[in-house]
């Protein structure tokens, strides 16, 4: 895009971690922002951040994993802003993780309704309104996770895989047609959010029967030693300059570090050899190495 400045965006999960970094880059860049997010608290207070700093803001809480609530935030954007430009796909949960063949059904509908029919739904609101008016970029938060399989984690990993097919399909669809609407997917590794406390969203007909309330003392040792790593990762603000500059260069990929370029290379490597798929241990494995 050839300017940000006055045009508007709209953030789904955009009330912490890396939506919410998105927020105020963008803004800084002299755009109106919409902050969408189903947590209602951080929502409240993204908001007042951002209007003390001059930025002409609406909150909207959503369920990107509902159609109508998507459809509902796409209403109260074009009606307090006329024109959206810039259409930041990102709220996504870490849902579901265990061995494929422990995982509920509820692990998987949970998992894909936020990080898979999230992404369908916005595109569904939001792109035909900017195809029309021919001026926006749709970014769409996919994951390292969307181009390799650690274990582990199935419903993540398919959710990501998905983001991406959405992504350079909407890509090749909008070049095809000629269009000026930029898309791009991003990718990041390891990120200094809330993502591993994804739980705190997870509606409560989702939930797991039977998983005791507490975790065991060994659970919680994993746990803290995920949360120390997450803790010293990339900072949120990092990615967003990252994607402010992707936005501005309609770049399609964005990645936030190389650790993982090995372990997709492997994988590469496996689908032209017709070899198994590579032993590179879990996600957190990889970063540690
Ligand atoms: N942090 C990482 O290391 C990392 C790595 C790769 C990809 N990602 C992806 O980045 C995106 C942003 O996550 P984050 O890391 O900033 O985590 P985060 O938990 O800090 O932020 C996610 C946001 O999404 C919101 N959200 C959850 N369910 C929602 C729903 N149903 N409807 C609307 N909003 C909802 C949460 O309230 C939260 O504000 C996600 O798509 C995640 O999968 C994160």
């Amino acid at each position: 895009m050839d300017s940000l400045v006055g045009k508007t965006a709209v953030i789904t999960g955009g009330a912490s971690g890396m939506g919410r970094a998105f927020a105020d880059r963008l803004a800084r860049a002299g755009m109106n922002i919409v902050v969408a997010d189903i947590e209602s608290p951080p929502l409240d207070i993204a908001v007042t951040e951002l209007q003390a700093h001059g930025t002409q803001v609406l909150g909207v809480r959503c369920d990107v994993s509902d159609a109508a609530s998507v459809q509902a935030l796409a209403a109260r954007a074009f009606e307090t802003f006329g024109n959206v430009h810039v259409v930041c796909l990102n709220a996504g949960v870490a849902g579901g993780n265990g061995p494929i063949e422990t995982l509920t059904e509820a692990d998987w509908t949970w998992t894909l309704g936020v990080n898979l029919f999230g992404i369908i739904h916005g595109i569904a609101a939001f792109l035909p309104h900017i195809k029309a008016h021919d001026d926006g970029h749709i970014v769409i938060t996919a994951s390292i996770a969307g181009l390799t399989s650690f274990p582990g984690a199935a419903p993540y990993n398919t959710s990501k895989h998905a983001a991406i097919a959405v992504a350079e399909t909407m890509f090749s669809e909008l070049r095809d047609a000629g269009s000026s609407v930029g898309v791009s997917c991003l990718c990041p590794g390891i990120v200094r959010t809330r993502i591993i406390e994804s739980d705190r969203n997870r509606p409560e007909a989702t939930r797991r029967p039977g998983v005791p309330a507490a975790p065991t003392p060994e659970q919680l040792n994993v746990h803290r030693a995920v949360l120390d790593i997450f803790e010293q990762a990339k900072p949120p603000a990092e990615v967003a300059d990252l994607v402010h500059d992707a936005i501005v260069a309609k770049q399609f990929w964005v990645f936030t570090d190389e650790v993982y370029t090995p372990a997709i290379h492997e994988r590469l490597d496996s689908i032209r050899a017709r070899t198994d798929p590579p032993a590179h241990g879990s996600l957190v494995e990889v970063y540690l190495r």
